[in-house]
């Protein structure tokens, strides 16, 4: 008799399978063949009326859980000891997830966008809990997966996960914004979303290398991002994959909730005018211009207060839709407004091109990725920063 564990792995595999991810048998048979819940030691979940709770393995409902088609939050805050104070029946405090098993369907249509080769060397950014590192080193071996996470606690932890589980890939505590393991990658697999993307990963790259990364940003649903090295310039560059995808952002990428910065925010400094971009297309975070402006826009963030919508950066400049006369009032440092009409006249000259046509190049010593349409050549404008 199978155990229950095989039996909910194998349902889960199949209910990828039948989503049209994970292609690959290689794949399937690593989701088969690899129990989710041992990567599991302590899970919260969030119960809209209860809030968070903290869950273990003797939970009734936990095997189950682990095998649901979700992610799956393991830390909150960065903060070992929030699973126990929770558990004693505290609080947590900020209560935003920092670490989890990502959603199997992501996992599965990342692992089918990487196009994985059974020669290939992966870096996996972003070990959490293990589980993803098992599955490629299902596929490809001990030898050839290596996989960083910039929380050591976390590391020590996967690795005892993956040692029990029969796993040895090579595992490091690294802040993957300032660090790459030595060697050189085949596949980097990003599983967090950094808010620029580093332009010293293209040394990490093998000849004919490829990245998936998302970029974090309040203005998108975070695009992925495939990248190689160009020949002809040694720049990383690439574009959008056309399934929108959602990854915590990088723990240096995180920001203030924007109702702290609205807070300081001096409205009767702004000034107003006209608009012929339609407001809410720049919140609209599903949208074809999302990987546009997201990448340029890395720190903005969308605010509601009971009368208006407003779009606040970091710098503390700020832009607030007047629904009742359709105009914007503009305030801060800089007008934020004009750079994202800049962009959005220019996505529209262009017909509007759609999510998987949007491509970006990154240089050294530039803070600003440059975007693109179709190809590095057909550039778009640079917005004032
Ligand atoms: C969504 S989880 C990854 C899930 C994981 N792949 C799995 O299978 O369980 C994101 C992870 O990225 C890590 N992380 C955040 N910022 C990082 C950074 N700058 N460098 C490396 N890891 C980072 C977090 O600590 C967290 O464990």
């Amino acid at each position: 008799m199978p155990q229950q564990w095989q039996q909910l792995a194998d349902s889960m595999t199949d209910t990828l399978v039948r989503q049209g991810r994970l292609l690959d048998p290689a794949w399937q048979a690593a989701f088969r063949d690899t129990p989710r819940h041992r990567f599991l030691d302590r899970i919260f979940t969030n119960d809209p009326e209860r809030g968070w709770q903290a869950l273990d393995h003797d939970d009734p409902a936990f095997l189950e859980l682990a095998y649901q088609v979700e992610p799956i939050v393991t830390q909150l805050d960065g903060d070992p000891d929030a699973w126990r104070r929770l558990r004693d029946g505290g609080l947590v405090e900020g209560g935003i997830p920092s670490s989890s098993s990502s959603s199997p369907s992501l996992m599965a249509q990342m692992l089918d966008d990487l196009h994985v080769q059974d020669t290939h060397r992966v870096l996996e950014v972003g070990t959490g809990t293990g589980y993803n590192a098992a599955i490629l080193t299902h596929r490809l071996g001990d030898q050839d997966v290596t996989s960083i996470d910039v929380d050591a606690g976390l590391v020590d932890a996967a690795r005892r996960h993956l040692h029990k589980t029969g796993h040895h890939p090579a595992l490091y505590a690294l802040d993957a914004e300032r660090t790459l393991p030595d060697g050189l990658f085949d596949r980097v697999e990003v599983t967090v979303a950094v808010r620029a993307v580093p332009a010293f990963w293209a040394k990490h790259l093998a000849p004919g290398g490829h990245i998936i990364t998302a970029l974090a940003s309040g203005l998108s649903s975070n695009s992925l991002f495939d990248l190689h090295v160009d020949t002809a310039t040694g720049l990383l560059t690439g574009r959008t994959l056309t399934d929108p995808a959602w990854f915590m952002p990088s723990r240096s990428a995180l920001l203030p909730p924007p109702h702290t910065l609205h807070a300081r925010i001096d409205a009767v400094a702004g000034h107003t005018r006209d608009t012929d971009m339609p407001f809410s297309l720049a919140g609209d975070l599903g949208s074809d211009l999302a990987p546009l402006l997201a990448p340029m826009f890395p720190t903005v963030q969308r605010h509601y207060d009971t009368d208006w919508n407003w779009l606040i950066d970091l710098d503390g400049s700020w832009v607030r839709h007047n629904t009742d006369t359709d105009t914007v009032t503009i305030g801060g440092p800089r007008d934020l407004w004009a750079g994202i009409e800049t962009l959005w006249a220019w996505w529209t000259d262009h017909d509007k091109p759609s999510r998987g046509r949007i491509g970006l190049t990154v240089s050294a010593g530039d803070d600003q990725p440059t975007m693109w349409v179709d190809s590095p050549n057909h550039a778009a404008p640079r917005t004032p920063s």
